[in-house]
């Protein structure tokens, strides 16, 4: 049977209380539909502008099969291409960041200026047009000082989504800070194991002892009706909304992204091992105090993130292969922030570190046990797994609709 028409049908069987089957984490050919029907077609988070804030500042990120090029160029826009040559396909930027004043390939130097132009091919001949073989661009798009791309021909409507989490970020000004550290680790696990254990944290008082002294354990929001049933939390969220902090849960109508601000545990104020701020400069003047709880933002499936008041952390999720999965984690703080005077890198970093490689090891041990042909998982737990079944449900959805397009 065709891959697509396999996958459909076996997602339309599925059952969303319970894990997804064996093949879903394991089979090459479902990795590769998901590769071509998810990950080429939605955005993708992929940095954030303060990484790239001068002309000619670039950062490369590898996309499934594609090799992505994010560039500002000299009007200020940050641009994506393919970092492909277009005279026989080198990657024109093998660094994962840099600065050019031009780009130029690397194999035979045709120069691209920083819109992408073909501006030198040496010995083409007479007859050659430059005008026809600039970069191939990549859809990019940018809000609160996140940027992401789209591979697709056609890029899903970006505006909603931007429309729902700027206001939220607007007060944090993100596209001044600075990236003050960045940690790439591979875990052996398929993607969404790596996204099912994020969405829940029924494993954290037992495998995250640093992160637990600070992040509630139990489950706050998973959806509007938990929090109807938080007075507290509707309470707090009151409180930082008439400071002009946005904090109310918000699920976009596909469940493909969401935002929500949130209390720490007792008067913790930032990811250390102590509860107090890791940066004594604020991340932004305009969320200066310390009481600014947790921005908790998700989009399926490149990024969770989180905001706080001294720092923000974001993830970057990208699949390597059907069970490995690299996840990059970049620490941001105010732009002239000062290391060693403002903040200490081993005290900001100390916690997620941890927590990555305590999630990395438990994800990896998931994907071993999922291996297995003897993986008969139970239902989820309604109490603590409503943000796993959430995630299930989306990628059903979402990956049902697209393989129906055009299957009858
Ligand atoms: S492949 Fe880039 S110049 Fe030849
Ligand atoms: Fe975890």
């Amino acid at each position: 049977m065709d891959p697509r028409q396999s996958m459909l049908s076996r997602l339309r069987a599925y059952r969303p209380t319970a894990p997804l089957s064996r093949d879903f984490y394991t089979s090459a050919a479902d990795y590769q539909v998901e590769l071509e029907t998810l990950w080429y077609r939605d955005w993708q988070f992929v940095g954030h502008d303060c990484e790239i804030p001068r002309a000619g500042d670039y950062l490369t990120v590898q996309i499934g099969e594609y090799p992505v090029l994010v560039v500002r160029d000299r009007d200020g826009n940050v641009r994506a291409f393919h970092n492909s040559c277009r005279h026989r396909g080198a990657r024109i930027c093998p660094d994962a960041h840099g600065n050019a004043p031009r780009l130029v390939c690397p194999y035979h130097q045709w120069s691209y200026r920083l819109d992408g132009a073909l501006i030198a091919a040496r010995d083409m001949g007479g007859n050659f047009d430059r005008s026809r073989y600039g970069l191939n661009p990549v859809h990019c798009a940018r809000v609160g000082g996140y940027v992401w791309v789209c591979l697709g021909a056609v890029a899903p409507d970006f505006e909603p989504f931007a429309a729902q989490i700027e206001p939220y970020l607007r007060p944090h000004k993100l596209h001044e800070a600075k990236v003050a550290f960045e940690s790439t680790i591979i875990e052996r696990a398929n993607w969404k194991l790596v996204w099912e254990n994020n969405r829940e944290c029924y494993h954290c008082p037992t495998n995250h002892p640093e992160l637990s002294r600070t992040f509630p354990s139990t489950p706050t929001v998973a959806g509007p009706d938990t929090a109807a049933g938080n007075p507290r939390m509707v309470e707090q969220w009151g409180r930082w909304e008439a400071r002009g902090l946005p904090s109310r849960f918000q699920l976009s109508a596909s469940g493909q992204s969401r935002i929500l601000r949130m209390p720490l545990v007792g008067s913790a104020v930032s990811y250390t091992m102590d509860g107090a701020a890791a940066v004594c400069r604020p991340l932004s003047d305009s969320a200066a105090t310390d009481d600014v709880g947790a921005l908790l933002l998700f989009h399926y499936a490149s990024t969770w993130s989180h905001v706080l008041g001294d720092h923000a952390i974001s993830f970057r999720v990208l699949p390597l292969g059907p069970t490995e999965t690299q996840l990059t984690t970049k620490w941001l703080v105010h732009k002239d922030a000062r290391e060693g005077v403002d903040y200490d890198l081993p005290r900001l970093t100390e916690v997620w570190l941890a927590t990555n490689d305590e999630d990395r090891r438990v994800c990896q041990e998931n994907q071993l046990g999922v291996n297995s042909p003897g993986y008969d998982p139970a239902p989820y737990s309604p109490i603590q797994e409503a943000g796993v079944m959430q995630f299930v449900d989306w990628y059903r959805t979402h990956l049902v609709a697209r393989l129906a397009e055009g299957s009858g």
